[in-house]
């Protein structure tokens, strides 16, 4: 039946399931067989692995109640509109003025097409786009390393394959590599080089339309004219831009990615409502998390009130660098294990731009320019093309880096980066701008870190205690996977402790 429904694109189909573990929601016809009831849980944290864990309990019928500090659910995915407004530890309060339509996802951005985010958005009616993670006419700029001026990835990729492929057909003909392979094999390397490097038959890089033009080709009588000025491979080298190429290999971070039409709130604001309102608690702030012989009871503050809650199971979603700031009766194991995981920082600045100059001047259309400034990473927006404005991530840092930038204020912050940014992109990177807005995690209240560093990876022995339940409690996050630092991890986490308490209450 299975296999039917597969076939009719009713239910995952055979080579689906064999890309990762199989997921099954917990449902209420569960509990026919067994005669038991659904228990009661209360979710501590609505960050996405507390509401998916509400989610996903709350189609077998648990009786689920999320305690979420904040004023809003979602956790670090938010999406920063007109009019929100925050208050981070240093003191700094930012209100947005982007102007309608405008956004800045200032946590997750990006979404893999292989990780289940993007089931929820298919299962939650989450309208999807391409976020564009790599562009070839976006920038290298190497500041650090002696460029003067910004090179196009295209162009930085055209001279660095091209003199690795001018090299290793150098290497290949005077012998080097004889030991390694065949004639046929040293020949269809040389086919592949020439090709890969633009190399010609007379395997020697000096150029190549790979790196673009001055003057576009155009109609009868304009040909184009290919950009000039070929570096040295000295030169290409000393730059570093070969360093970035790699990064669109990766696993999570290669083309085609997606985001959520409109924000990636989306996705939380989804879930929120399939939860249902009267099941989340904003503005709760967890005081002490207490196991008991039947159950568990969390004490919580709320419109400065005292309230408790009893429940017969917790899920402790809450990032654990928080929770080890919590009481809890949990014991010491569990302690020593949330206090091995260290938060990390990161932080983003929006700019809103009265003009979108960078797809008319620059003729780029999202994507990710890269830079060895401390603004690290500037993306240019995968949505609103040829709208009147748009919206830069003017640094998306990590780190040193980002924790020099929120030691500044938002003023200085912002000059800072667009300091930078005119180095690659003229002045209008500066008078084109209408407002900005930074934001950065290791300094916002009840967060207080974007991902976290875990020597050894979530099975290393020191994190056991959280991938088990502690008494009637069960740990999720993403820290507690191999997706830190993506909501796929948060999701699969918040799947393990569902199943695993799923089947504790049928057994
Ligand atoms: N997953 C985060 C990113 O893609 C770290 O930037």
């Amino acid at each position: 039946m299975l296999a039917t429904m597969g076939a009719l694109g009713l239910a995952p189909t055979a080579g689906a399931a064999s890309r990762e573990p199989v997921f099954r929601a917990p449902r209420s016809g569960d509990f026919t067989l067994k005669g038991r009831g659904a228990a009661k849980v209360v979710v501590v944290g609505g960050g996405i692995a507390g509401l998916a864990s509400a989610y996903e309990l709350g189609k077998a019928g648990y009786d689920c109640t999320i305690l979420e500090a904040r004023d809003r659910t979602g956790g670090r995915n938010f999406t920063v509109r007109g009019g929100d407004t925050t208050l981070d530890l240093y003191g700094n309060r930012q209100t947005a003025r982007f102007s309608e339509g405008q956004y800045m996802n200032a946590g997750p951005g990006r979404i893999p097409q292989w990780m289940i985010t993007m089931d929820y958005c298919r299962e939650l009616g989450v309208p999807i786009e391409v976020f564009t993670n790599s562009n070839a006419s976006a920038y290298i700029y190497n500041e650090k390393a002696g460029m003067t001026a910004p090179v196009r990835y295209r162009t930085a990729k055209a001279d660095t394959y091209g003199y690795v492929s001018e090299l290793l057909a150098k290497a290949t003909d005077l012998g080097a590599l004889d030991g390694d392979l065949t004639a046929d094999d040293r020949e269809r390397l040389l086919e592949f080089l020439k090709d890969f490097g633009d190399i010609g038959s007379e395997l020697k890089y000096t150029g190549s339309e790979h790196r673009g033009f001055t003057t576009d080709p155009a109609a009868a009588g304009t040909p184009g004219v290919e950009l000039g000025e070929v570096p040295s491979a000295s030169e290409v080298f000393a730059s570093g831009v070969g360093r970035y190429f790699s990064f669109e290999f990766g696993y999570d971070q290669a083309m085609l990615m997606f985001q959520p039409v409109g924000g990636m709130d989306r996705i939380p604001a989804a879930l929120t409502k399939a939860i249902g309102g009267r099941r989340i608690r904003t503005g709760a702030v967890v005081q002490e998390i207490t196991d008991t012989a039947h159950g568990v009871t969390v004490r919580y503050t709320q419109d400065g009130r005292t309230r408790t809650i009893d429940a017969d199971y917790c899920i402790a979603a809450l990032p654990p660098h928080i929770l080890a700031k919590t009481a809890h009766n949990l014991g010491s194991a569990v302690q020593t294990a949330l206090e091995a995981v260290k938060p990390s920082s990161a932080g983003k600045i929006g700019l809103e731009y009265r003009n979108r100059w960078w797809e008319s001047d620059h003729r780029i259309y999202g994507g990710i320019t890269e830079t060895d400034m401390d603004l690290s990473h500037i993306w240019y927006p995968s949505y609103g093309f040829h709208a009147k404005r748009g919206l830069i991530v003017g640094y998306y840092n990590t780190g040193a880096n980002a924790d020099a930038y929120a030691l500044l204020s938002p003023a200085e912050r912002e000059r800072r980066a667009v300091a930078q940014g005119v180095k690659i992109h003229g002045e209008k990177y500066r008078t084109e701008l209408a407002s900005s807005f930074s934001h950065h995690w290791r300094q916002i209240p009840h967060l207080e870190g974007a991902w976290h560093t875990m020597s050894g990876g979530p099975d290393a022995p020191a994190y056991a205690p959280l991938n088990k339940a502690a008494g009637h409690v069960y740990f999720a996050g993403d820290y507690l996977s191999y997706a830190d630092a993506w909501q796929h991890g948060a999701f699969s986490s918040a799947r393990k402790a569902v199943t695993t308490l799923h089947e504790r209450v049928l057994a």
